[in-house]
């Protein structure tokens, strides 16, 4: 059997979502073109014998780095494929200078990733709830905020996420919020909708203001109240658990923060991640 890395592509976007789908994590093929241009020399792909077998990636922010979408065909687990994929991923990052490795790993993936050393750090909630009728309580974004919106950003987080907070917004104009007072931005909230719900995500609030996270989520909530909603955070964000069980979303899933090399510690502004495959 010989297992080879070679580069995703847009040509394998196919092969991507057809692995994607299997494991119901109901990505779009949208989405996968976003995650290219996001880190187009970041996506990996696995072949047995020339045959494709498995994916993996990673979306970068300088010293940290997120590793995601690591899938292996059913018929290809259990023979080393998915370590040949994580250690691609390593290697791609230590080349960028990366120092911290992070990902959100599902319950039955847990000791695979233990075994490529990776260690726990929290657990990640993932909340659903539909949503519900009601006018906006904050401003849209426009595409005139968002250089204000990355260096807010970036100064909440300490870590350049310009590119992905781009791309998204490119991707789903109608689904950016922003909190604004006469101290300046307190906040903002993108949203994508995938073929299943509407995922919130990223959400950044001055620690002290989460009534702008309230008002922004409600917010995004109204524009379609039909669909379902999804935000991803922290189990160590209080502030944020609390704000959304007053809002009644429920827990629906949970899985664990992982990582590797220097510990980096994430802002209690955080108040959704950008999904469990971009932090
Ligand atoms: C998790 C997954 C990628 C593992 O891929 P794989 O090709 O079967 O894994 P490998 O064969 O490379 O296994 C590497 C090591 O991890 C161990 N391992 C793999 N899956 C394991 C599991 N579920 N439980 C315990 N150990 C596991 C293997 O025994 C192997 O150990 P060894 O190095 O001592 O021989 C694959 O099961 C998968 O695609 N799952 C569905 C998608 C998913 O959940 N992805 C992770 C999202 S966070």
């Amino acid at each position: 059997m010989n297992i080879s890395i070679v580069p995703f592509g847009s040509g394998d976007i196919p092969f991507g979502k057809s692995l994607t789908d299997a494991e119901e994590w109901h990505r779009t093929g949208a989405d996968w073109a976003r995650l290219l241009r996001i880190e187009p020399q970041g996506v990996f792909k696995a072949t047995v014998d020339g045959k494709g077998a498995g994916v993996a990636a990673i979306t970068s922010y300088g010293k940290l780095a997120w590793v995601h979408s690591v899938i292996v065909d059913r018929k290809y687990r259990g023979q080393g494929v998915g370590k040949a994929l994580v250690n691609a991923c390593i290697d791609y990052s230590d080349g960028l200078g990366v120092r911290t490795l992070k990902l959100d790993a599902v319950p039955p993936a847990k000791k695979f990733y233990e075994k490529l050393e990776f260690k726990t750090e929290f657990e990640s909630l993932r909340f659903t709830r539909s949503g519900a009728k009601g006018s906006a309580l904050v401003q849209r974004m426009r595409p005139e905020d968002l250089p204000r919106v990355e260096a807010f950003d970036q100064t909440m987080t300490k870590i350049d996420r310009t590119r992905v907070i781009r791309e998204i917004f490119r991707d789903n104009p109608e689904w950016a919020f922003m909190a604004r007072d006469s101290h300046g931005i307190r906040g903002y909230l993108l949203g994508r909708p995938d073929d299943a719900r509407v995922n919130l995500g990223p959400c950044i609030c001055v620690p002290g203001t989460e009534q702008w996270f309230v008002k922004m989520v409600r917010s995004a909530m109204s524009t379609v109240p039909e669909k379902s909603y999804r935000i991803c955070v922290a189990a160590t964000n209080h502030k944020a658990l609390i704000a959304l069980k007053s809002m009644s979303f429920q827990v629906s899933q949970s899985s664990t923060r992982m990582y590797m090399g220097e510990k980096f510690s994430e802002t209690e502004a955080n108040f959704a991640m950008i999904s469990p495959e971009k932090g």
